[in-house]
């Protein structure tokens, strides 16, 4: 069946190419539909009071469902309407969003379930993204734990949190790939890499959706943005993206389509054009490859006033051709724009928009509102006890916290630091700030839950080392009259800790791109200041954007990559520094040497001009060292690079042992999973327990397609005693082996060579190699 599909897909394009149609076919053709990629949602029983319903409604009725209002502290530009008292009363409201809390969701769907002609119940949504109440470090910073089971736990905690209060649908998770350090929403997703976004995609969907939607604990997911959104170009938000069908399925789709299949309830369209074409009015993206090809069955959100923007996008003139393309393309839900509400029944009536396609996506709608449960219960439970950070929520978000902290550098072992008879200096803006710590995007996160590192160093250290604290700067300020200060207290002082970085809000998350990336204000003074006195300085970093760290790199005897970690910051931070927790986090994003470099990322397809192994520190000395791809005055390497961090403790990996010495092709394609193991020892050659993401990287070459000079096909957290040996074994199947052919079809093709390095960054070197016949 699928081989007769692929014939078909070929016949298709060659048929296209043929009659001179722009060479970029998305789509799988009719008739190629998927099976339904939530099993809930495709239900009989469910579907028939879908149909029940949809019977009794009015045309506006149905249109009323289509539009979603926001409530409350705005996330975008308004529309100025207030009255969502009578357009919910009026049947003229699908959903609502950022009204928080038991009593006030509550207020609203009374007046849907008790005022309204066929009490559907609205669909409460928010973004929550990293955590609702109980903050958790931002999706970079979990993604730097590579550990997607963590991520779920933490992921069914924000959920149920949301859910108490009537939000059952969240605006997570954003699963778009970034590679240029300069957009600030690179924050909000899991990094550079299509594997592990897919890893961490399934975490969030199953994290949020539960085993069933109905629990009353789940929520709906929204994966964002589809698609694409992730390359804006320069970094810059909201920009154009332009990308070959190829980098678009073989990078950037891969988190969305693993969400889908995870069972992803609904999908967040982008504020980005692809190609050309907006991603809110995009028939390939949405209807194409979203449902025909992945067998999507629940709806599409706009982002915010995205359906608007179809007109400064310059595709359509007025708000009412805005709606039609939009919702003819497969945008059933429009956020913000207040076009759907009023548009529809008027395309409709003027013949422009059919019925057929208000209908179909009223379906999808309702049929998430019945998945959750929503006409049988409605309400929050008011009576519920108000918010606490528990023990138990606090202990969560520290764990999560201290594998997702990246220790990028140690020099001389400078950590783990030690507590008797010392003292220690707390220099920075970000020692302090309790705000920062939640992230952009925080929720319902108060402040006052949050443990700074100053807090948990004064009470860790009371009574046994003497904390000299000294703010020393702001983050953006540019005065620098609390150096001195600062450096005082570093004289006088054993270790100084600097805590430097970003400001949460104003320089990450959405539309907080920056075009230079190192300590913003005075902090790279202040820094160089503090390494001035001689004392050690251990530079704990709490940033969104991964930051250009060469300067801080000269001053810093140790590096912590912090981000913003969540509630227990401090704790998790303080845990980590005196080693009574080893680091296990690695970065899911090259950090640049600068920014020129980017968009960076390690795995870069292979250029016809290598630069190899050529020293790439000076000026070229011949034609060989000029003419290849590089730049005359910086690396073409990260300073840091993907998949790297340390540990007290220091690993091991023995050469990559195959179950096969080849493959066959034919093989590979019939048997799909399972086709090849590949082992190898780790070892824990240091003096500490430590957990280490051993991590699988492939690369391919003699394929009809040029492709990545390598890629990461698995990788899994072990932890290892002192001296103890473990295998870590891989499988790998026609997923891992396959890649996309010139007609972007998935393919095996004989004679070709692949190659493995096992190790614990995208740059390991324990290597292996195996033909495809
Ligand atoms: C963002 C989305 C978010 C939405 C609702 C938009 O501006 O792009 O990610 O979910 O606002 O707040």
């Amino acid at each position: 069946m699928g081989e007769r599909r692929g014939r078909i897909r070929q016949a298709l394009r060659r048929s296209a190419r043929a009659s001179g149609i722009v060479a970029l076919l998305f789509s799988l053709g009719a008739g190629a539909a998927q099976a339904p990629s939530n099993a809930q949602l495709a239900g009989a029983e469910l579907n028939r009071r879908v149909e029940k319903l949809l019977r009794q409604m009015t045309l506006e009725e149905k249109a009323g469902q289509l539009a979603q209002y926001s409530i409350g502290t705005p996330t975008g530009p308004g529309t100025g309407r207030d009255d969502y008292e009578t357009l919910v009363r009026a049947g003229a409201v699908g959903s609502l969003f950022n009204v928080v809390g038991a009593r006030e969701t509550n207020h609203y769907q009374r007046i849907a379930m008790e005022q309204s002609r066929l009490k559907i119940p609205l669909l409460f949504g928010f973004d929550v993204i990293h955590g609702h109440r109980t903050l958790f470090p931002t999706p970079l910073a979990m993604a730097s734990s590579f550990n997607p089971a963590l991520v779920e736990q933490a992921m069914r905690m924000a959920g149920a949190e949301a859910s108490s209060e009537g939000i059952r649908w969240v605006f997570s998770p954003m699963v778009d790939i970034a590679r240029d350090a300069r957009w600030g929403r690179i924050i909000e997703g899991s990094g550079e890499d299509p594997y592990l976004g897919a890893a961490m995609a399934r975490a969030y969907v199953r994290g949020y959706q539960g085993k069933s939607l109905a629990e009353p604990t789940s929520v709906a997911a929204s994966v964002k943005h589809f698609a694409a959104y992730g390359a804006a170009e320069a970094g810059r938000d909201y920009n154009t993206v332009d990308m070959s069908e190829l980098t678009l399925r073989q990078v950037y789709l891969p988190p969305f389509q693993a969400a889908v299949a995870e069972g992803a309830a609904t999908v967040m369209s982008a504020f980005n054009s692809l190609n050309g074409v907006p991603a809110t009015a995009n028939p390939q993206l949405l209807t194409g490859i979203l449902r025909k090809e992945w067998g999507f069955n629940g709806f599409v959100v706009s982002d915010w006033t995205a359906v608007q923007e179809l007109v400064n996008h310059g595709i359509a003139l007025d708000g009412a051709t805005a709606a039609r393309k939009a919702l003819t393309a497969g945008v059933e839900m429009d956020m913000e724009s207040h076009l759907y509400g009023p548009g529809i029944p008027q395309l409709v009536r003027s013949g422009k928009l059919s019925q057929a396609v208000v209908d179909e996506a009223v379906r999808r709608v309702l049929r998430v509102k019945f998945a959750l449960g929503l006409f049988e219960h409605p309400y929050a439970d008011e009576k519920a006890a108000a918010y606490v950070a528990t023990a138990e929520k606090r202990e969560l978000a520290r764990r999560v916290a201290e594998e997702s902290i990246v220790l990028l550098k140690n020099e001389g072992g400078v950590l783990p630091l030690s507590t008797s008879g010392r003292k220690i200096a707390l220099v920075g803006p970000l020692a302090d700030s309790a705000g920062d710590m939640l992230g952009a995007w925080n929720g319902k996160g108060d402040p006052k839950d949050v443990v700074t590192l100053r807090a948990a160093l004064e009470r860790r250290l009371e009574g046994k080392a003497q904390l000299l604290y000294a703010k020393g700067t702001g983050i953006l300020s540019h005065d620098p009259s609390g150096i001195q200060q600062a450096v005082k207290a570093a004289e006088a002082s054993d270790v100084v800790i600097a805590a430097l970085g970003e400001d949460a809000s104003q320089m990450s998350g959405e539309a907080a791109s920056r075009t230079r990336l190192g300590l913003p204000g005075h902090q790279e003074q202040l820094l160089q200041a503090l390494a001035a006195t001689g004392k050690p300085v251990v530079l704990v970093l709490f940033n969104g954007h991964p930051l250009v760290l060469e300067n801080a790199q000269a001053h810093a005897r140790a590096i912590v990559e912090a981000w913003h970690p969540g509630i227990e910051a401090g704790n998790a931070v303080a845990n980590l520094l005196f080693g009574d927790v080893n680091f296990s986090a690695r970065l899911p994003v090259s950090l640049p040497r600068s920014v020129g470099q980017l968009p960076l990322y390690y795995s870069q397809l292979s250029t016809g001009r290598p630069a190899g192994t050529t020293d790439l520190t000076r000026l070229p000395r011949s034609t060989g060292e000029k003419y290849i791809s590089r730049y005359i005055d910086e690396q073409n390497s990260p300073l840091y690079p993907f998949g790297y961090g340390l540990s007290y403790t220091t690993f091991d990996f023995s050469p990559p042992v195959l179950s096969v010495p080849v493959l066959k092709a034919a093989a590979v394609k019939k048997r799909g999973q399972g086709v090849m193991r590949v082992k190898s020892q780790v070892r824990n050659t240091g003096k500490v327990r430590g957990t280490v993401v051993a991590q699988l990287y492939l690369g391919l070459r003699g394929a009809s397609t040029a492709q990545p000079v390598r890629q990461l096909v698995g990788f899994e957290r072990l932890t290892l005693a002192p001296g103890e040996s473990r295998d870590v074994e891989f499988t790998l199947g026609f997923q891992e082996l396959s890649f996309l052919d010139a007609n972007a079809a998935r393919v095996v093709e004989p004679g070709t060579q692949y190659e493995l390095w096992v190790g614990d960054s995208s740059e390991a070197t324990q290597h292996a190699r195996f033909a495809m016949e």
